[in-house]
């Protein structure tokens, strides 16, 4: 594996690194639906330091995307607070959440959200550009090479398979080095070789540039590499390997968390298997 390249963000200090980067704080979200409010989240509560890694679980339909809007700052909650790095987002605007996003945060969509007219290497480089990064498109070559696309720069999104939009999407939540990075099903579209690939620069982003984790899905490999595990359950939290909001971190039993025996149980089959 390469080195983070030289523009990366500088390395944390034991101070960042100890302070909650994310706080999640009784949040709920209810919208208008055709048959009066729906409630899509109840009652979320955890908080996440720096380096730290949390995968969101749950069945379809469960609130995970919409959990991960809320705590990207793409859209407010109905109840609750969320702090980014110490600053609530609700004494914030729009703009002002969109920077103060910008500045630590990347995401990978469940739809990617790659710019249609756009070659997979200047969606690579945009955010680079947009942060001011010295050679973006050095930058934006390399992890495209790290993802297995050196072959495909030039393609725009139109002409690439989904398992490739997919990367080019990590790629460039990647190349800014964030200290927060959520996404919505990273394993999603991939298969298995590209899956584990991509897995790994996950776990490399987090163990090596110190960036935290919020991973939505269903992959118990992805799953079982995290340090913390939240079952969402129609809205609310149905497990969870997190300590409550404002006491210490710590892990629970495996026995006690659904998603954790799944991933367990898993883990005993692919062993067993020949
Ligand atoms: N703006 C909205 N108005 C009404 N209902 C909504 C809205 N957004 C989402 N929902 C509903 O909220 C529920 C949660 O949606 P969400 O996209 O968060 O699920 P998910 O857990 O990410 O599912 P999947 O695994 O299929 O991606 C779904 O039942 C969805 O239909
Ligand atoms: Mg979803």
């Amino acid at each position: 594996m390469k080195s983070p390249s030289a523009s990366a963000a500088p390395p944390l200090s034991p101070s960042q690194q100890a302070a909650p980067l994310l706080a999640v704080s009784h949040i709920a979200k209810r919208v208008q639906g055709p048959e009066g409010e729906l409630t899509l989240l109840e009652d979320i509560d955890f908080t996440l330091s720096a380096a730290e890694s949390l995968a969101i679980t749950g069945p379809s339909g469960s609130g995970k995307t919409t959990l991960l809007g809320l705590l990207a700052g793409l859209d407010t909650p109905s109840q609750g607070e969320i702090r980014l790095n110490g600053q609530s987002f609700s004494t914030l605007n729009e703009d002002q959440r969109a920077s103060s996003r910008g500045a630590i945060c990347a995401f990978v969509f469940q739809e990617f959200h790659l710019v249609a007219d756009m070659t997979a290497l200047e969606n690579v480089m945009l955010p680079l550009e947009l942060a001011g990064r010295d050679k973006p498109a050095a930058i934006a070559k390399d992890w495209l090479e790290r993802v297995g696309l050196s072959h495909r720069t030039r393609h725009f999104p139109a002409t690439l398979s989904g398992g490739e939009q997919q990367r080019v999407a990590l790629a460039r939540a990647f190349a800014v080095q964030p200290r927060l990075l959520f996404a919505d099903e990273p394993t999603g579209s991939l298969d298995h070789a590209n899956g584990k690939r991509v897995i790994e620069l996950l776990f490399e982003l987090n163990q090596h540039s110190g960036a935290a984790l919020v991973l939505v899905t269903h992959d118990p490999q992805l799953a079982s590499r995290c340090q913390h595990h939240i079952e969402l359950v129609e809205g609310q939290i149905f497990s969870n390997s997190m300590a409550a909001l404002s006491s210490t971190t710590s892990l629970t039993p495996p026995e006690q968390s659904s998603i954790e025996k799944f991933v367990h149980d898993d883990l005993l089959n692919e062993d067993k298997a020949p």
